[in-house]
């Protein structure tokens, strides 16, 4: 045996997942669907909301209980759908507000609910409200979005940068004033000290509540309020932390505000009020795990749910993702719930970053995603193991892999169209037509094949899912890191479950389990007994119930 891993405290058994209908997602696996390329229904090489419509039963097999949909909202697409025209509509290249009907309801008949993508920090530069609010300086929405006189000799109003590169202000020459933007200057920020636009997001949030929707996945949720007196970024000094210094500066000011938390908890109040099945889960964007737990409020006050960037950036390491994992069950405020996440629109992959094309890797961080206690988001395509695709530099759609390539490509490898088939087009879309970004060769990876194939990818994801269905420890039992070699990860979930992996390229002895194999990366083995030691193969894991 390798050395003993301190035990954190166990976190105690909840209800299983049917027991409690406030906590119907704990025990649920989430899908993120990027629409544009998951289902093209009318062959203009765009994905729509009734090509999702016309995957649902893939979700269904799958053992899906929520999709979050990336924005389908009105967009002039700077920045694909996070530049938003319009709260209250859907952007054409997707549908309509029926068809979000009928998504809702399709997905309600096969337990599948709908999370929203809500774009709080900023609109497109195309909403009406921006429009008026550069109209001049006494518009009625000026005070919308954070305006600022320029500084000495007309320069920036301070010091901050933009995410996607430069300074964080343009110049209006109409009004002699800067607007600021975190992102691009065509996502201008909008002004979270103001009353109207905290009105105006309750409006848009009950707008989707009265529609049915499950909840919201909200955009940079820890960057939407900036300090009122507009303060100079200080400069980065070498003792901080490599992480939080950006381009020379430490963003303190413009980001990870301490009111974005009022924010978050105004919400929080207006979902439970309408009624406590409504999820709230945030971008939460951060370096640091003691910085995520501050968006749990005090575990039900605030966000439901926060994306775990920590454990997102961290390497496919026995010893690092377990340590990161220990973190969480021992900070995260009591009643509250971890997202685990291993791939999103704005990250490689994880069958590329993580696994680097091998199967058996991606089998491995697939099993740890969907068997640690928390909720689980899947991105559209991990479920096969769906690696980057291939992006030439005539490809590029994305503003930021415009400005930077090639020293930064961009986000659209990981944005690529949904293989479902070898068919011509993928089954994505018309054969013939043209897919807005390339699709990988669907030779080599595709849902149709997979659903074929007992040993395939797909195959074992939805056995992994289908017994965290069945098993009330795997959906929402305690977690104990249990001492194991070097290079694997062994817990205890719940009462009689212990997940075992062998992270390293050796084989490896663990021992310590006895019961039956429920799951296991190597289909073989599922059915047979462990009594005491079991040999794992390199890169491989099982799921042993006592
Ligand atoms: C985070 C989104 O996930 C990303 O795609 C977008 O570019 C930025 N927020 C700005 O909205």
């Amino acid at each position: 045996m390798g050395p003993a891993n301190p035990a954190p405290p166990a976190t105690p058994a909840e209800a299983g997942p049917g027991a409690d209908p406030d906590r119907w997602w704990h025990g649920g696996v989430f899908y993120q669907i990027y629409p544009r390329s998951f289902a093209d229904s009318n062959g203009d090489g765009i994905g729509d909301l009734p090509g999702i419509i016309s995957r649902l039963d893939h979700l269904a097999a799958l053992g899906i209980a929520g999709i979050w949909l990336s924005p389908v909202t009105v967009s002039p697409n700077r920045d694909w759908g996070y530049d938003v025209a319009d709260y209250c509509d859907i952007d054409p290249d997707f549908g309509t507000l029926d068809d979000l009907a009928t998504l809702i309801r399709e997905g309600e008949k096969r337990g599948i609910r709908i999370l929203l993508d809500l774009v709080p920090n900023h609109t497109s530069d195309q909403h009406p409200w921006f429009v008026d609010a550069r109209s001049g300086r006494d518009a009625a929405h000026r005070d919308w979005y954070v305006w600022a006189d320029p500084g000495a000799g007309g320069a920036p109003p301070n010091n901050w940068v933009s995410i996607f590169g430069g300074p964080a202000w343009e110049f209006d020459k109409a009004s002699g004033q800067y607007f600021l933007h975190n992102f691009e200057k065509e996502q201008p920020d909008l002004n979270w000290w103001s009353d109207e636009v905290r009105a105006a997001f309750d409006h848009i949030m009950r707008f989707w509540w009265d529609r049915g929707v499950a909840g919201f996945r909200i955009d940079v949720c820890n960057m939407m309020i900036k300090d009122a007196e507009l303060r100079d970024n200080p400069p980065a000094t070498e003792d901080d932390p490599l992480d939080q210094q950006f381009m020379g500066v430490k963003a303190v000011y413009n980001t990870d505000r301490p009111e974005a938390h009022d924010i978050l908890q105004r919400w929080r109040h207006i979902a439970d009020g309408y009624d406590t099945t409504r999820l709230l889960i945030g971008e939460t964007n951060v370096e640091q795990l003691s910085t995520l737990m501050q968006f749990y409020g005090n575990g039900h006050n605030e966000l439901h749910g926060g994306f775990n960037f920590v454990f997102i950036n961290a390497a496919l390491e026995a010893g690092a993702m377990r340590a990161i994992v220990e973190e969480v069950e021992a900070t995260l405020p009591a009643g509250a719930w971890p997202i685990w996440t291993g791939s999103n629109h704005d990250v490689s992959r994880l069958a590329t970053r993580w696994a680097g094309g091998d199967p058996a890797k991606v089998r491995c961080a697939l099993m740890i995603l969907l068997c640690l206690r928390g909720t689980p988001f899947l991105y559209e395509g991990d479920e096969i193991g769906l690696t980057d695709g291939p992006i030439e530099q005539s490809d590029v759609r994305d503003s930021v892999g415009l400005r930077f390539w090639p020293y930064y490509k961009g986000r659209d490898a990981e944005r690529t169209p949904m293989p479902w088939s070898n068919a011509p087009g993928g089954g994505f879309t018309t054969p013939g037509v043209p897919t807005w970004l390339p699709m990988a060769d669907p030779a080599q990876c595709n849902v149709a094949d997979q659903a074929a194939d007992p040993d395939s990818v797909l195959a074992f994801t939805r056995r992994a899912i289908g017994r965290r269905s069945q098993n009330d420890d795997l959906a929402v039992g305690a977690y104990r890191s249990l001492p194991s070699p070097e290079g694997t990860w062994v817990f205890a979930r719940g009462s009689a479950t212990v997940v075992a992996l062998n992270m390293s390229e050796t084989a490896r002895e663990i021992s310590g389990l006895a019961g039956r194999i429920s799951v296991a990366t190597d289909r073989a083995l599922e059915g047979t007994a462990v009594d005491g030691t079991a040999n794992l193969a390199p890169w491989s894991g099982v799921v042993v119930e006592g």
